[in-house]
């Protein structure tokens, strides 16, 4: 198994080593800046070398060393300063992405794509358009980090074991994310149970902002995205058929087509192999509405 990811910062790196630790396969780091990707790749393997793992991580500045790829995972863009919001990147990431995608067609063009770009749901869409893909092999990595944070957020207010809950985000990776109390669990038990509509709320705010949070801390978010990235990927390389929330393009799922944003979706050899349609009640189908709209406005901006 060969995945390449396009990128070598350190959301970029941060997926190689994840998939790395994970055993997933070989990793080919790209990007167009001298050295980094083959000094990353060097970091990356003496860690692998000490745990005894046999994949390797190669850099290349070398768009051609894709070939043979059966997974591309397209991090490369700029990413949001402090006080930003996702979609101010969408003019320049999508110049990028345009970029990115002539060289998938050239060279990784029957690969699956894991897309991490933001604004990451209009861009999916617009990798998906420019390879004219299939939307089973096309997807987007923005409900997995969102679930990361309400899953961190709920363990922290309830006290309970991170590994008892189940948790689910769904619609745009943005500002009008929806966090899923309704569909998130622990131990079985529905979380209703253990929190209140308060309580609730304030959940929901907290997932929603703890990324810019972040970002103001430190510059970028980097360990959770390389993780939710290499989550996809196993499900994906392993033929585990997880449900995992996944920006994926709707043809008529909720009642909408010719959009991609966050949905429920099972996760096998084929990539997406179902989108799994909840039964929304009102506030949630007017939050995920907000999000469609969001992102078709978004996509309106493109000249596919
Ligand atoms: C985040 C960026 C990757 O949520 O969208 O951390």
């Amino acid at each position: 198994m060969k995945i390449t990811v396009i990128g070598a910062g350190r959301v970029g790196s941060s997926v190689a080593l994840n998939c790395s630790l994970r055993e997933l396969g070989d990793v080919m780091l790209l990007d167009i800046v001298e050295g980094l990707p083959q000094g990353e790749a060097m970091d990356i393997n003496h860690q692998l070398a000490e745990r005894g793992i046999d994949f390797t991580v190669s850099g290349s500045n070398n768009y051609e060393d894709m070939k043979g790829s059966e997974f591309v995972v397209v991090v490369a863009g700029v990413s949001r300063k402090p006080g930003m919001t996702r979609m101010d990147l969408l003019k320049t990431n999508a110049d990028i992405v345009k970029g990115v995608c002539n060289k998938i067609k050239a060279f990784a063009h029957d690969s699956k794509i894991v897309v991490v770009t933001n604004p990451l749901d209009p861009l999916t869409y617009l990798v998906i358009k420019s390879l004219q893909g299939q939307r089973n092999k096309i997807m987007g990595m923005g409900g997995m980090l969102d679930l990361s944070r309400f899953k961190e957020h709920i363990s922290t207010v309830t006290r309970i074991s991170r590994e008892s809950i189940q948790a689910m985000v769904i619609s745009e990776h943005g500002e009008n994310m929806l966090p899923l109390v309704r569909f998130s669990s622990m131990g079985g038990i529905p979380l209703s149970e253990f929190i209140t509509p308060e309580q609730s709320e304030d959940l929901a705010t907290k997932t929603k902002k703890i990324a810019a949070e972040v970002i103001s801390l430190k510059g970028a978010t980097v360990y959770a995205p390389g993780n939710a990235v290499s989550t996809m990927v196993e499900s994906i390389v392993k033929n585990k058929r997880t449900i995992l929330p996944v920006s994926a393009l709707l043809e008529g799922e909720y009642g909408y087509s010719d959009v991609c944003i966050g949905v429920p979706c099972v996760l096998g050899n084929e990539g997406i192999e179902k989108i799994i349609e909840l039964k929304l009640n009102e506030n949630e189908l007017e939050v995920f509405d907000l999000g469609i709209q969001s992102v078709k406005s978004a996509i309106r901006s493109f000249s596919l």
